[in-house]
């Protein structure tokens, strides 16, 4: 059979309507201008933008921002690399987080956070360090508070042992750590409830309930802050108790206490009010210019069967699945509460140079239940109760303290 002479393309070409084409060629003409102004547009508002180093970041880095990646959305994935740091080169893990020293399944430490449509980049202690450089940081809250910095201490540990520049107090509620070579201070500052709040007490005993004041600060740490760079805040466990709420310093109401005939709040009531203090204290605060401020969102508890003291416990052994974990509880509303009261205070413009930011790890720490402590058989913390509010170390809670560089990144690049 003989060959088709007629190479494939040529009946249609031949037979091209060239008028339809030249109609198209001058259409495309008078484009031309528009497609020029469009982008000489684009260029103007690139190179008058407050900020023209944010388009820089955005095509070369991860950021957080809701259109390129979420950060705080998305799942742990399988990850058998090596832990961050352990026992023999961190000296500061304190012992009743030190889970791999009293046999707790171990397979917790092997997952890592996947934000949906990124990777999150591992801690990198050395840009930490160059960010935070002359700088002094505190995390002000309660000991889940206090976990996310022991875990940071460790994290930087590895590229600089640091001094312990503070005494010891005999709970261990305010620490003071100095990196010589970054001349960088990382504090804790001990507060229950970020507002002020006095235990109840009848005839000289304490009743392990407070009187919180919704509309002032618990002084200790805020006369602090004309000091402080960077402050990272957290309110949450301390709130789960019957509590009396004052506001102008009348009674209000209180949180788990319906035999009392007051008007029974509930926690995250009360915590979305303190948040909103200490954020508008912040935001108002003369001597505080330039004040970085990150509010760390709810840290979940995973007691099953019981409570704290009700003989609860949290044994699982691996992450949760999202279709597992319930966003209609108190937890996920206490969240939202949250990243609501940051909305609120980051809206307007900043002010001296003050940013506030959210450090969301709610979900990803609803999804782990298998981290937290729990019992440690033969040891002197807790005594046989089990500990399912703080996390172990190393463990998911370093994730916090990597989100939280990514989030100074971007910070620093605002400044
Ligand atoms: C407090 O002490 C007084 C006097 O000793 C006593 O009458 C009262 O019952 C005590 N209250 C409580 C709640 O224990
Ligand atoms: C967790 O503890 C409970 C109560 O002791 C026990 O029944 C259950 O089998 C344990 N689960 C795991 C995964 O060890």
């Amino acid at each position: 059979m003989a060959k088709d002479p007629s190479p494939p393309h040529s009946p249609p070409f031949q037979n091209l309507n060239l008028d339809a084409f030249n109609i198209h060629l001058k259409r495309a003409k008078s484009l031309l201008p528009w497609i020029l102004l469009v982008s000489f547009i684009s260029l103007l508002v690139l190179i008058y933008s407050p900020n023209p180093r944010r388009f820089w970041l955005a095509s070369s880095d991860v950021k957080s921002g809701e259109n390129v990646c979420n950060l705080f959305d998305g799942r742990w994935v399988r990850d058998y690399g090596r832990n961050a740091y352990g026992r023999k080169n961190c000296r500061t893990i304190p012992e009743s987080k030190d889970c791999a020293r009293y046999g707790k399944d171990q397979g917790f430490v092997h997952w890592r956070w996947k934000p949906r449509r990124c990777d999150l980049p591992r801690f990198d202690a050395k840009k930490f360090l160059r960010i935070v450089r002359g700088k002094r940081m505190a995390f002000v809250g309660d000991s889940v508070s206090r976990n996310q910095m022991e875990s940071l201490l460790c994290l930087l540990t590895q590229v600089e042992t640091p001094i312990d520049i503070q005494e010891k107090d005999s709970e261990d509620r305010f620490r003071t750590w100095y990196f010589r070579s970054y001349d960088f201070i990382l504090m804790t500052l001990w507060t229950k409830f970020l507002i002020a709040g006095t235990e109840r007490t009848v005839n000289g005993t304490g009743t392990g309930a407070f009187n919180l004041h919704l509309d002032k600060l618990d002084t200790s740490w805020t006369q602090k802050l004309p000091w402080i760079n960077y402050v990272v805040i957290s309110a949450g466990h301390w709130y789960f108790r019957k509590n009396y709420l004052y506001e102008n310093n009348k009674l209000i109401g209180c949180i788990y206490c319906s035999e009392d005939k007051l008007k029974d709040f509930e926690p995250t009531y009360a915590i979305r009010k303190a948040c909103e203090t200490t954020l508008q204290y912040i935001y108002n605060c003369k001597n505080c210019d330039g004040l970085v401020t990150v509010l760390r969102t709810f840290s979940p508890a995973h007691f099953e069967n019981g409570n704290w003291n009700g003989g609860g416990y949290c044994n699982r052994t691996k992450p949760s699945k999202e279709s597992d974990v319930s966003f209609h509880g108190t937890e996920w509303k206490l969240r939202n509460a949250q990243v609501e009261e940051v909305k609120m205070v980051s809206k307007g413009k900043r002010r001296k140079g003050k940013g506030f930011r959210v450090l969301d790890v709610t979900k990803a720490m609803m999804m782990r239940p298998d981290a937290h402590p729990d019992i440690h058989w033969n040891n002197q913390w807790m005594k046989g109760y089990s500990d399912c509010v703080h996390w172990c170390m190393p463990g998911p809670i370093d994730t916090w303290n990597e989100l939280m560089l990514q989030v100074l990144k971007e910070e620093a690049l605002l400044v």
